[in-house]
């Protein structure tokens, strides 16, 4: 990997785990419901065309950096796109609703791995757009990780359980290893296109990685997200990996060659450091629900999330998962105003 010149942003230097004069951040989701200019976006169209939109995609993407001055954009699309374009009729209610299901060999054999490019040009497009009107701030693209993808496909809408997954997962081993390597394939190709296209690190959400039991995980998710990291460290850009729920495996994953490991807010950043033995740049975690509360506990519990990261290899701040729609914008501004009164300057041994 390149090393990174005194004229890369914050941000990418704290994923690289190098001197940074305070704590970045930004905010899973941070393009969405709760801003009122998004939501004036929005009512002039369906969700999926805003997606597919580039110059309505880039401008979402904007509206948090402008109002908030955060160290990161990430670009507005789902994790879902790519799936669309494997074959998979899709339509949201908010939630994501596949209008095919996944339930045998035959189903996944009928797939296509799509050329992102070919397929999906808008999401380049918009990335395009978005480092036009904003060369200054980093923008990540990001991909869902197979199993999290293969989650949606089996259930045909999210789930409380996933107990349609791994039904299929313990029933149909072979069949699910072809869909995990299926996604694999499209969603590194998908990553590596947004890195061509412009985008300055990337993230791979496994969003209901902590429904599986850590033998399940090692299983079925992990050998799928280790080739997806090692392919796209290839292009240079840090690689996050967001795996909600799967503390069990931190270790695991600290060694898969990701720059950064997002966690949520279930553990605290000071036990991750010891499970990941500090191999890698920790991203995260406050409880997005704090963001519901006071601001003096919005400011405490910032704090406290910087002094359990304090020490670390490097910290990204972010939120354990995506911000939540009823938050008020204002306290969004509270926590970047806090992280970035607070954030701890790093200089890393020998300077
Ligand atoms: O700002 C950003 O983070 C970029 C945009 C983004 C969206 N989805 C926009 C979106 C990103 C990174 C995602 C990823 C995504 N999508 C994930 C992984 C992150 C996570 O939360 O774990 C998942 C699981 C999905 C699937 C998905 N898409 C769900 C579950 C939903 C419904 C969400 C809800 O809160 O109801 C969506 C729709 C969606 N994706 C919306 C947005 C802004 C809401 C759509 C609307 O405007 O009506």
């Amino acid at each position: 990997m390149v090393d990174s010149t005194p004229q890369d942003p914050l941000f990418i230097r704290a994923c690289r785990g190098e001197d940074v004069e305070r704590t970045p951040i930004w905010v899973m989701r941070q393009a969405g419901r709760y801003l009122p200019e998004y939501r004036e976006v929005r009512s002039k169209t369906t969700f999926l065309e805003l997606c597919k939109t580039p110059e309505l995609a880039a401008e979402v993407t904007f509206q948090p950096i402008r109002r908030f001055g955060l160290d990161a954009a990430i670009i507005f699309s789902d994790i879902l796109v790519p799936v669309e374009a494997m074959g998979v009729p899709l339509d949201y209610n908010p939630g994501p609703i596949l209008g095919t299901k996944v339930a045998s060999m035959a189903d996944v054999d009928a797939l296509k791995v799509p050329d992102p490019v070919v397929d999906t040009p808008y999401v380049m497009e918009a990335v395009k757009q978005f480092v036009a009107g904003m060369p200054d701030t980093p923008l990540i693209g990001f991909a869902g990780a197979p199993f999290t993808l293969a989650a949606y496909m089996i259930e045909g809408m999210g789930s409380k359980n996933y107990m349609g997954t791994k039904r299929f997962l313990y029933e149909h081993p072979k069949a699910a290893r072809k869909l995990l390597q299926k996604l694999t394939d499209t969603v590194s190709a998908h990553l590596q296109a947004q890195v061509e296209a412009g985008c300055k690190a990337v993230q791979v959400f496994d969003s209901w990685a902590g429904h599986l039991s850590k033998g399940d995980y090692l299983d079925f998710a992990l050998p799928f997200t280790l080739e997806i990291v090692e392919r796209l460290k290839k292009t240079g850009v840090p690689v996050i990996v967001f795996a909600k729920g799967a503390h069990a495996s931190l270790d695991e994953l600290s060694k898969s060659g990701a720059d950064v490991l997002g966690v949520d807010w279930c553990t605290p950043l000071d036990v991750a450091r010891q499970w990941t033995h500090d191999r890698v740049v920790l991203q995260g975690n406050l409880d997005p629900c704090v963001l519901l509360g006071p601001k003096e506990r919005i400011e405490r519990e910032v704090q406290r999330v910087l002094n359990e990261a304090a020490g670390a290899k490097g910290h990204v701040f972010n939120l354990g998962h995506g911000i939540l729609p009823p938050t008020p914008p204002e306290h969004m501004a509270v926590l970047v105003d806090a992280v970035k009164r607070n954030g701890v300057r790093r200089v890393p041994a020998g300077l």
